[in-house]
């Protein structure tokens, strides 16, 4: 059926990926190169300002001012009541700013929000608008909780034209948007969680916001890459973006900050999921090597540096013949390449034949690490799965590795070893070059020098 359009209105498509707009129809989006994403929009053309036809310089109201003169208003910050959460977002929710949390579905995202309200309903009305569940479900769940205050009201509307008056009536002090991709703007004639709907809605409600001086906390999904859904405008217009991951099968959830303007991008938080919503694991490096099996091959632990914090991790690897034409590789927790560039030195440097082995590597308890800094760690763990000898328990290993196997320095060595120590390794190996950098002597404990991917052997008598 063909739309018939106004004068003042036009068709483009736009790409419900990453938000690319186009006159004609792609199969292929030449931006991000996702399949079959464009959608038809019709969209207002929006008039040229006068001041960009006059040529004059006349009456205009935006004035310049030097920086010296701009007074900037004091960040309060609101507790969320959970520690970690508000470590993640530098140390409490900024009034008046805009947070973006966005996560798989079923990971936590509305359970955090309407947990982290019963202290945020300390300092003012709370507004939980839900596009996705029933005013009931939101009670069970707050029920279960032990959420339960006078300032927090509950909002189940899509309709942005409903939700904005609302908001000038109870002029709260956060709002939280459950979530954006469910909203809709009555002006548009796309649907709900399509790019035009979430780009207008979240700067309607973005505007609003910072006009009434209230934080507003908006819920994302993510797409199959674990993208945020929708154009990445949201993600340039808000103040903090938040990732909430994990993996389904464990209780444990991690938040990071993947753009924060008032605070740091490195921190993590941690959580577990109980029957009473997420608790916080303050002691992570304790959490993850709980469940370590003692004197079996091919466990190794490494110290990864996340923000400001050291987490000791247990690599996992297992290499065992393969019956494939072509031997199977999987990386969960690590990255795939960083994997496949770590067997290739090892292959090279040490003469192993992994191409006739399956090769699986896991990061136990679903952590996941980007650091190089495991990379010591992820071969020592490779070699004893392949010679089937155990890793000492008490040995902590890390490094990166270099192409030529060369074992190359990381940062915040001593930090590393302190965690280490604290959690009872006796032998930690480091790489060699760190070592005119420690400052302190640590007693009782091993400091072992790694120069290369051989030194490796030696801690296993391989
Ligand atoms: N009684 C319970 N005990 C423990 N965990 C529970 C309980 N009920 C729910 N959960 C956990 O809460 C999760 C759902 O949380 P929540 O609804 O907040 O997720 P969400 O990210 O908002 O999901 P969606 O994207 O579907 O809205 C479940 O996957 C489960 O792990
Ligand atoms: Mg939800």
């Amino acid at each position: 059926m063909e739309v018939k359009l106004k004068n003042n209105e036009k068709t483009v498509f736009i790409c419900s990926s990453c938000g690319y707009n186009s006159v004609k129809w792609y199969g292929k989006c030449p931006e991000c190169s996702e399949w079959n994403s464009f959608e038809e929009t019709v969209i207002k053309k929006e008039p040229l300002s006068k001041s960009k036809t006059s040529k004059t310089m006349t009456a205009h109201t935006s004035v310049a001012s030097t920086i010296s003169s701009i007074q900037f208003p004091e960040h309060i910050r609101l507790k969320t009541g959970l520690s970690e959460f508000d470590r993640v977002l530098g140390g409490g929710i900024v009034k008046g700013s805009a947070v973006l949390l966005s996560g798989e579905p079923g990971i936590g995202k509305s359970t955090l929000l309407l947990q982290i309200c019963d202290s945020v309903c300390k300092y003012g009305k709370v507004l939980y608008v839900s596009g996705e569940e029933s005013a009931a479900q939101i009670k069970l769940r707050a029920t279960r909780l032990g959420v339960n205050s006078d300032n927090l009201l509950v909002l189940c509307e899509t309709n942005l034209s409903e939700i904005m008056p609302e908001i000038d009536v109870i002029n709260p002090t956060v709002v939280i948007i459950d979530s954006i991709q469910t909203m809709y703007d009555e002006d548009l004639t796309s649907y709900p969680g399509s790019v035009t709907q979430v780009k207008q809605c979240a700067m309607r409600l973005l505007n609003k916001a910072k006009a009434n001086d209230m934080a507003i906390m908006i819920v994302g999904h993510v797409n199959k890459d674990g993208a945020i859904a929708g154009p990445k405008v949201v993600e340039h217009i808000v103040d903090a973006v938040l990732y909430f991951e994990g993996e389904k099968q464990h209780a444990y959830r991690i938040i990071r900050a993947a753009k924060n303007r008032f605070g740091s991008t490195n921190e993590i938080g941690v959580f577990e999921m109980v029957e009473t919503g997420l608790s916080e694991v303050e002691n992570p490096s304790a959490m993850l090597l709980s469940q370590r099996p003692r004197g079996v091959s091919g466990s190794c632990a490494v110290c990864v540096v996340d923000g400001t914090r050291p987490i000791i991790a247990e690599i996992q690897a297992l290499v065992s013949p393969s019956y494939l034409p072509n031997p199977k590789r999987m990386s969960s927790g690590l990255d795939y390449n960083r994997s496949s560039l770590i067997l290739a030195v090892l292959e090279k440097r040490l003469g192993y034949r992994f191409s006739t082995q399956d090769i699986y590597i896991n990061v136990a308890g679903g952590l996941r690490i980007d650091e190089p800094s495991s990379d010591m760690a992820t071969a020592l763990a490779l070699i004893s799965s392949y010679k089937d000898i155990a890793i000492p328990d008490d040995v902590i290993v890390f490094g990166e590795i270099g192409l030529a196997g060369e074992c190359r320095s990381v940062s915040h060595v001593e930090m590393r070893i302190n965690e280490a120590v604290r959690l009872g390794f006796k032998t930690i190996a480091v790489p060699h070059r760190t070592l005119k950098n420690l400052k302190k002597s640590f007693e009782g404990v091993k400091i072992y020098p790694v120069r290369s991917v051989f030194d490796l052997l030696k801690l296993i008598d391989a």
